[in-house]
């Protein structure tokens, strides 16, 4: 049988009705795709490796023709069947009809919007962070698409960064935990399954640790920080079967991830046996040559490929320098048909030679409203929503507030649709996010009263503007209330004097957290900043209510409200979660997946950073202990921190044995009780700290943590079971084990506030 026949078959085989006779045993997917690449002319390859985004840069025609021709692999950016069946369609026509991938950044939510990541993160809710994956993938795929770029795993310390918001924190095992969950959720147990996609784990590598948290910056670090630390999550997405990975724009430590063969090579695909589809990200390989490592495109292209990117994001470098390449034999065949393989070999995966409508279906199944409510998963949204919520100050229990009451809801986050989605969540409804205003409604339906004024407008920068306009995209523009600041804040000040209670809303636009949204302040905006203040001088209770998608240093109105809830951008059945939260129907138990700041100037500020010679002491300032003079030392909330309307407390941690054989295990066992009136979760924390090693350890690191339920008055003991893999690391020839000494094991419901056992390693 000649390989046309083979195809011809296997193709036939999958859009035939089964039949009574036995089939002749598939072939294998290797056997499948060396098939098909041996009949690619060398144009259809190239064509493989092109991944467009659908922008008004070509017409859908043009596009469509382009496909026919076997000149593109792969879009994103387009969200519907009916937008992509006619693409497909083209695909179908082209001579070796290998049909297309459609992805999209399905980043936290598609049609409903979760909370966004980092929100996620704080729930410390492994199952209920993988069901939101899961949702959005089933919305994702019946919208057509088959791979997502994400999830987005990279370890941030940085919250000047805005991309803050998109991934788990700053804590490597929990990023990593969450990571192997989010991809469980996109892809499920077999990513060809109509309801699923591929996930392409990115952006790969260390992207969150650019300098100075200014995007798109470089990346310079120690290869055991860069192992210890900012790798393990991305090895995790790929451990649970990621089937993609996206790779960073960022160099590290001069070469750029996108030419960078060690990275590429050396550790993902050698090392760590990683056996999908490489996709650079956006423009990233003629950024080779900004980058300063290639001198053209042509050398762009060609580092690219060498170092190992199959399908290239929306630039022609590729395309216009692959066949120049290849013919010199700068470009050996082999290095394209390794890349076109892997290519064929995802869309193989994502079962689009079975059937390249599976996630399309026919035009009659089309729904008529894409964005019909029944489409949406609203409990599910509220219920994790609820869950991400934290508790970060509460006052002479202000909280939570009686439904019986006037509250006078201010701020210009508080009615504020578009807001609550955060960013990346361009397929969401707006028009369908419940505000927190709209929450509030709800849940006091006829008792108490709702007053509201918006009181500040996000901010009144001009600079701050022009960028948020630009920023969002083309969904609308911010709204601005053109009153000038004092009139806004006065008619709040009024409005607040009528009722018992202030919630402000206050924080940041979803566009101040985002791609390309670096900040060099984490104050809350002047505008809201004055608007806080004159809502104190009321006298009123006052509680914040923020949506931010970073730490911010908000030290200052701290001390000015009652309370503080940090609920992130909250998405979809975000203001129905806050009002379950605010009015205690829902006891918050999320935990902060960040440290929060004092000020910016202690930027990098995180939990688990290295030992050092002259740590802070308290005494004298100018005691020649690490420290700022100006300011307070230590963060504003660490990690790990969030209150609960119960109160809980911890006995001392016993251990099953004071030392641990290589190879053995160890128990650490706490009993945890809930002290006060209503039930309520908590997230028990465990964290390790080796005494003495042969190079600088951290200070303590997250190795378990559970998060428990407990009635009024019940108490129950939660043992983890510590091995040596909890007690690795990388050392200074980046061996990766375990050396003998002094352990601290320390238990506690955040970071700082914990109670310690030692044990040995033998
Ligand atoms: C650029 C971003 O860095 C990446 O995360 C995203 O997936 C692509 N654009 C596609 O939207």
């Amino acid at each position: 049988m000649n390989n046309l026949c083979l195809l011809g078959l296997i193709i036939g085989l999958a859009f035939q009705p089964a039949m009574a006779a036995p089939a002749p045993a598939a072939p294998t997917k290797d056997a499948f795709v060396n098939d098909l690449l041996a009949r690619m002319t060398e144009q259809e390859k190239i064509g493989q490796l092109r991944l467009i985004s659908i922008s008004p840069e070509m017409t859908r025609e043009q596009i469509r023709k382009e496909i026919a021709a076997g000149h593109i692999g792969g879009t994103f950016n387009s969200v519907t069947r009916a937008e992509n069946r006619p693409m497909q369609d083209a695909a179908l026509r082209s001579r070796l009809k290998i049909p297309m991938f459609f992805a999209y950044d399905v980043i936290h939510g598609h049609r409903t919007s979760f909370p966004i990541s980092l929100g996620l993160a704080a729930s410390f809710d492994l199952p209920a962070i993988e069901k939101s994956a899961r949702i959005a993938s089933a919305e994702a795929a019946a919208d057509s698409l088959d791979m997502t770029f994400g999830p987005m795993v990279d370890v941030s310390r940085d919250p000047r960064w805005g991309r803050t918001s998109e991934g788990f924190g700053e804590d490597t095992y929990l990023v990593s935990k969450i990571a192997e969950v989010m991809v469980k959720g996109i892809q499920g147990d077999n990513m060809a399954a109509p309801d699923r996609m591929l996930a392409s784990v990115k952006h790969f590598a260390a992207y969150g640790a650019i300098e100075g948290g200014r995007d798109y910056n470089t990346v310079d670090m120690s290869m055991t920080k860069l192992y210890q630390d900012y790798l393990p999550p991305y090895r995790a997405a790929i451990d649970a079967g990621a089937g993609g990975v996206m790779v960073a724009l960022n160099s590290i430590n001069g070469v750029p991830a996108t030419s960078n063969t060690w990275l590429m090579q050396d550790l993902l695909r050698k090392d760590w046996g990683f056996k999908g589809i490489t996709i650079s990200d956006h423009g990233a390989i003629y950024e080779l040559i900004k980058h300063g490592v290639a001198k053209d495109n042509r050398e762009a292209a060609k580092l690219a490929i060498k170092a190992g990117i199959d399908m290239s994001m929306n630039d022609k470098v590729y395309g216009e320098e692959l066949p120049g390449l290849l013919k010199s034999g700068e470009v050996t065949q082999a290095d394209l048909d390794n890349a076109v393989r892997e290519v064929l070999g995802a869309k193989y995966d994502m079962g689009l030679f079975a059937d390249p409508y599976r996630r399309i279906g026919t035009a009659e199944q089309d729904p008529a409203d894409v964005n019909a409510e029944s489409r949406l998963h609203r409990a599910e949204a509220r219920e994790v929503a609820r869950k991400t919520l934290v508790l970060l100050k509460n006052q002479d229990q202000t909280l939570p507030l009686k439904k019986q009451s006037t509250i006078a809801l201010i701020g210009p986050l508080a009615d504020a649709p578009i807001d609550m989605m955060g960013s990346w969540s361009a397929a969401s409804i707006p028009q369908q996010s419940v505000t927190v205003r709209a929450g509030l409604h709800n849940a006091l339906k006829d008792q108490g009263k709702l007053l509201y004024a918006k009181g500040a407008n996000v901010s009144d920068d001009p600079r701050v503007l022009a960028f948020l306009n630009h920023i969002i995209l083309d969904r609308e523009e911010i709204a601005i209330d053109p009153r000038p600041a004092q009139e806004l804040i006065a008619e709040a000040v009024k409005t607040a004097q009528q009722a018992d209670v202030i919630v402000a809303a206050v924080g940041e636009s979803r566009g101040m957290s985002h791609e390309s949204a670096s900040r060099v302040s984490l104050d809350l905006p002047a505008t809201q900043k004055a608007l806080i203040k004159a809502l104190q001088a009321t006298g009123k209770p006052l509680v914040l209510v923020l949506m931010n998608g970073r730490p911010l240093s908000i030290g200052e109105e701290h001390a000015q409200a009652d309370a503080v809830l940090e609920t992130w951008f909250s998405g979809t059945e975000g203001g129905n979660a806050i009002a379950d939260v605010l009015f205690g129907d829902y006891n918050p138990s999320g935990k902060l997946p960040v440290t929060f700041p004092r000020s910016v100037g202690q930027i990098p500020l995180y939990y688990n950073h290295m030992s050092i010679g002259r740590p802070y002491t308290p005494g004298k300032p100018g005691n020649y202990t690490s420290q700022y003079f100006e300011g307070e030392p230590g963060p504003l909330y660490p990690f790990g921190y969030g209150l609960s309307y119960t109160d809980f407390s911890l006995s001392d941690i016993t251990l099953s044995s004071q030392s641990m054989k290589k190879g053995g295990t160890l128990q650490a066992s706490i009993e945890v009780s809930n002290t006060g009136k209503v039930a309520g979760e908590t997230v028990v924390q465990l964290y390790l700290r080796d005494v003495s090693a042969s190079l600088a350890r951290p200070v303590k690191e997250l190795k378990h943590f559970r998060k428990i339920l407990l009635q009024p008055g019940e108490q129950r003991q939660v043992k983890f079971t510590l091995d040596e893999n909890d007690l690795k690391f990388f050392n200074t020839q980046l061996q990766y084990g375990a050396e003998p000494g002094t352990f601290h094991v320390q238990i506690g419901l955040d970071s700082q506030d914990v109670k310690q056992a030692d044990f040995e390693l033998l």
